[in-house]
């Protein structure tokens, strides 16, 4: 395989190459400019943004984990509130509920798509519960329609974490769409260079609908001022840098096209492995959401999901396991109310999951290199 690029989980270096000439003319006038904070690149980026969504608001913040965070705050939920989320994603996601002094209520998943139950969703609503915060994980979102309705039924806030789905669409059973993100009363997003729309650092933020929450979250995320110098909400630094924004501006412009790439690998993947659907299940694919393939991700059904991932690993191909341990058994969040056993799905998932490289710029000798390696290996 001389003539083979290296694989990659993400290939950003091979990406950059195709959009060079842009976002380097881009980086190069904000470093003219000396707009470096709030300048105007970051709000060129938040309107493109929030055409590109349909939403009213996106409020531009430092990081995914901070947008969670903001939001949190912007609802004024407090110490001791009760706020439902599933034990399968990653950990900013609760990390931020514990943060603030409130309480993560965690949930199993469904086993084909790794959503929140939302069956378990609504069986775990007490008098305290104020919040759910739904995580479209892997690119695909989360049953909203049927989330929505629960929320509305008990006077509950949806914050959803769409740190993974920049871009999919989620379809009500009217048949009308919105994108991820802009169907609660907020959405969650985050820009780390590994995303489907990532920049080049940290970056994140947060969109809504609403006028109030929106001027909220801004203030916020700016030390809680809207008259410089004055405080009128406990705030925290978390803003976008503009050079950061000025690279999402060009990627922005790629987005779908991305999308489209991944979905094509996902494709590529999916038809190599129907001869092999005993042992290793692909992605389930729901009928209310696209996919955007953050990650595409296999269940490994004969046991051998870490003997795969070695094989692979000697044959200069990375695979991952998003995520080994659910929240329920993480040190920092173990819990009386969660022994092992408490959610049998996620925990059966943590040890079957492995995801294949996936990006924007993965070739079809890439992709038969991959997919010829992981027959061998089942085949074997
Ligand atoms: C599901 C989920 N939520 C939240 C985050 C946090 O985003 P960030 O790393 O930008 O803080 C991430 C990504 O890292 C994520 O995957």
């Amino acid at each position: 395989m001389m003539d083979m690029r290296d694989i990659q989980m993400v290939d950003l270096k091979s990406q950059y190459n195709e959009i060079k000439t842009e976002v380097d003319q881009s980086i190069q006038s904000v470093i003219e400019s000396a707009a470096f904070i709030n300048g105007p690149e970051v709000k060129s980026f938040q309107t493109e943004l929030e055409k590109y969504l349909n939403v009213k608001h996106v409020i531009p913040c430092a990081n995914g984990t901070d947008a969670l965070q903001v939001a949190m705050m912007a609802l004024g939920l407090k110490p001791g509130d009760e706020v439902i989320t599933t034990t399968f994603t990653f950990v900013a996601t609760a990390e931020i509920i514990a943060l603030l002094g409130l309480v993560p209520v965690l949930v199993d998943v469904d086993p084909n798509s790794f959503l929140i139950d939302t069956d378990a969703v609504e069986k775990a609503i007490t008098k305290n519960t104020k919040a759910i915060i739904p995580v479209h994980l892997f690119g695909q979102c989360a049953n909203m329609e049927l989330i929505m309705e629960i929320a509305d039924k008990h006077g509950l806030k949806v914050v959803e974490d769409a740190a993974q789905s920049i871009g999919s669409d989620f379809k009500f059973s009217d048949g009308r769409t919105a994108k991820s993100g802009t169907i609660g009363s907020f959405g969650c997003t985050s820009f780390f260079p590994s995303k489907n729309l990532g920049c080049y650092g940290d970056g994140g933020a947060l969109f809504t609908n609403d006028d109030a929450l929106a001027e909220k979250a801004r203030m916020i995320v700016n030390h809680g001022m809207k008259v410089r110098y004055y405080h009128d909400e406990i705030g925290v630094n978390s803003r976008l840098d503009s050079i950061q924004a000025a690279v999402l501006r060009v990627k922005l412009r790629q987005l779908d096209k991305y999308n489209k790439a991944r979905k094509n690998a996902a494709n590529f993947y999916d038809s190599a492995f129907a001869e092999i659907e005993e042992v290793v299940k692909t992605p389930f694919r729901m009928k209310n959401s696209s996919h955007v393939f953050h990650q595409y991700t296999l269940r490994i059904m004969n046991g051998k999901r870490d003997e795969l991932q070695s094989f692979l690993t000697e044959h200069n191909i990375p695979a991952m396991i998003y995520y080994p341990v659910p929240l329920h058994q993480q040190k920092a969040y173990r819990d009386e109310r969660y022994q092992d056993g408490a959610f049998p799905i996620a925990e059966q998932l943590s040890k079957e999951v492995l995801s294949l490289p996936m990006h924007t710029e993965l070739d079809e000798k890439q992709l038969d290199f991959i997919t010829q390696k992981i027959l061998e290996f089942v085949k074997k």
